[in-house]
């Protein structure tokens, strides 16, 4: 008998949302997660999340609006339109459930202004907002009492005639490795922003959902969309919020000028962050830079408006960059913050085409959310905020769903073989011969490539020598040696099976990004610096073949909004 009816992989946002609606749908439901759930990457999401709940002027049309154009008309329209309708009672639900958002003078649920959005509908609390709302959400996870396997990592998805049943997993406090069998997975793990160096991820944002389900056989979509956020520290890549430009801080050059009024005269900061990001990287590159970096500066904010909305990045800045913000600008640059591609699934969170027609595949049985999935919400540029948005919305669904799934699914036992086989691959690994290698140089390596070609501005050129790179590492990966042998935590072993993730996932960027022979969204290209709707209003799709990715194309979908030029 299968273990549980809904498995789900990653304890974020996503996860926990999938965990609650699955448990609400009657399903017997467990989380699975590689650290404890308040340890998750959604932990670390500032500034909001997007809903059109309030004022006369504000509209579900005109929040699809603002992510379709975003996403540089590369959302899929349909899915745009789910969320944003699904986003004002999701708002409601988030505190109902114990959510203390931010409120205004009136007593009423607070909003600030965040970029690419033509109405001020970012519900906030401070700068804090994913770490309040995963405390709570972990509080409900806690009294519908759903099993949470914690700091289990996994290694396998166990797919058989064609349907995942499950996962083997490593129990990190012992080292020993089980299979959970389950009638669905849902894969919520979040992205792979550690492929980058630096990054504004956590050191577990490993995409280890995005490799599993690509090895499987299931395809993932627009790679090569990979967001850099305009207001990270140098050197560490930390993240100041763009609360802060919500609030209204400027950004200014060497020569003092808010240079946002040259690249985006309506919007200023507060334009997509694509916009604002090229615009930085080109004020660095043409000399008006300071040390590599632009300038945030909040000073006209005042110290108490930033000690009170602003206090953790105030703290942040002051930590790791020895600047105190209500007294001086802050040194930032671009860096790497999100990946808009992922595991492709419908509106119903299925990582496989349920009417074998649209030319994706993936095991039945298998879904995703989150950053891991790619729905199609954000296309080439996600909207500030609207990620906490995807993964109530879409982690819902997909828990409602996988749970109906698992309804109609009969019954199963998985075999011991499954097991036996991973544990003979586990020790296979263990013995490899020490030559020398170690995991985090290859890490490193990695991370230097891919910020160096994957970033704000590509090149045929760069990305060509990207792939040879990363095929490289990954050649050196195959003899690679895990040096420390012990069962417990051994961090060495999990840090090199999360490098094979990455690696899987870096070599698909790359891929999508040479098969896109335009600039659109975050994937702008210097050799051709203009979109082409006529041939490329397409998606961007790998699946994993013997050499590699096989990339492909598949349809955006436009249902009310044909492709305008984009201007901020
Ligand atoms: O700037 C931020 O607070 C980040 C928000 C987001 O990525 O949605």
């Amino acid at each position: 008998m299968a273990d549980h009816d809904v498995l789900v992989v990653g304890a974020g946002l996503a996860g926990m949302r999938a965990a609650i609606a699955a448990h609400r749908a009657g399903a017997s439901v467990a989380m699975m997660s590689k650290v404890h759930p308040v340890r998750s990457h959604s932990n670390a999401a500032q500034g909001g999340i997007n809903a059109a709940l309030r004022g006369a002027d504000d509209s579900v049309d005109s929040h699809v609006f603002d992510t379709v154009k975003g996403s540089d008309y590369l959302g899929d329209q349909d899915a745009i339109e789910y969320m944003c309708a699904e986003a004002p009672s999701e708002i409601i639900a988030l505190e109902h459930m114990g959510v203390i958002f931010n409120r205004d003078e009136e007593g009423r649920l607070g909003t600030r202004a965040f970029g690419g959005a033509s109405y001020a509908r970012t519900f906030f609390v401070a700068d804090i907002t994913g770490q309040a709302i995963l405390h709570v959400m972990y509080e409900q996870i806690m009294k519908a009492g759903v099993r949470s396997y914690e700091e289990w990592f996994v290694t396998d998805l166990i797919v058989e005639d064609g349907a995942c049943k499950g996962v083997i997993a490593m129990e990190m406090l012992t080292g020993k490795l089980r299979a959970v069998s389950a009638k669905t997975v849902i894969l919520a793990s979040g992205g792979v922003g550690r492929a980058f160096e630096p990054s504004t991820n956590a050191l577990i944002c490993t995409g280890d959902g995005i490799a599993l389900a690509y090895r499987a056989g299931a395809t993932l979509l627009d790679m090569e969309m990979v967001q850099y956020h305009p207001t990270t520290l140098a050197g560490n890549g930390v993240l100041l919020s763009e609360a802060a430009r919500g609030e209204g801080a400027y950004l200014l050059n060497s020569k003092g000028e808010r240079f946002m009024e040259h690249y985006a005269p309506k919007m200023k900061e507060l334009a997509s962050r694509d916009v604002v990001s090229r615009s930085e990287q080109t004020e660095i590159e043409e000399g008006r830079g300071v040390d590599g970096c632009v300038l945030l500066d909040l000073r006209h904010l005042g110290r108490e408006l930033i000690l009170t909305k602003l206090k953790y990045i105030y703290e942040a800045a002051r930590d790791y960059a020895g600047v105190d913000m209500a007294d001086d600008p802050v040194p930032i640059r671009p860096g790497q913050h999100y990946i808009m591609g992922g595991i492709k699934t419908d509106i119903d969170a299925r990582a496989w085409d349920a009417a074998g027609s649209a030319g994706w595949d993936g095991p039945r049985g298998l879904f995703a959310a989150g950053e891991a999935a790619c729905v199609s919400v954000h296309g080439g540029n996600r909207l500030g905020a609207n990620s906490l948005l995807e993964t109530v919305v879409f982690g819902k669904r997909a828990g409602e769903v996988a749970a109906a799934y698992a309804r109609e699914t009969p019954d199963f036992e998985v075999p011991p073989s499954r097991l036996a086989d991973a544990e003979r691959g586990l020790k296979e690994l263990l013995d490899r011969p020490d030559n020398g290698e170690m995991t985090g140089a290859l890490r490193l390596e990695m991370g230097r490539v891919m910020n160096e070609h994957l970033a704000v501005f590509r090149t045929e050129d760069g990305m060509r020598t990207a792939l040879a790179e990363i095929r490289s590492l990954k050649e050196r990966y195959q003899s690679l040696p895990v040096k420390h042998k012990g069962g417990v935590y051994n961090t060495d072993l999990i840090f090199h099976v999360e490098l094979g993730y990455m690696l899987d996932s870096s070599e698909a960027i790359v891929a999508s990004g040479l098969l896109r022979k335009e600039s659109r969204g975050a994937h702008f290209r210097r050799d051709i610096p203009d979109r082409n709707d006529g041939e490329w209003l397409k998606h961007t799709t790998a699946r994993l073949g013997a050499d590699g990715p096989e990339v492909g194309t598949l349809p955006v979908t436009v249902t009310r909004w044909e492709p305008q030029a984009r201007v901020y």
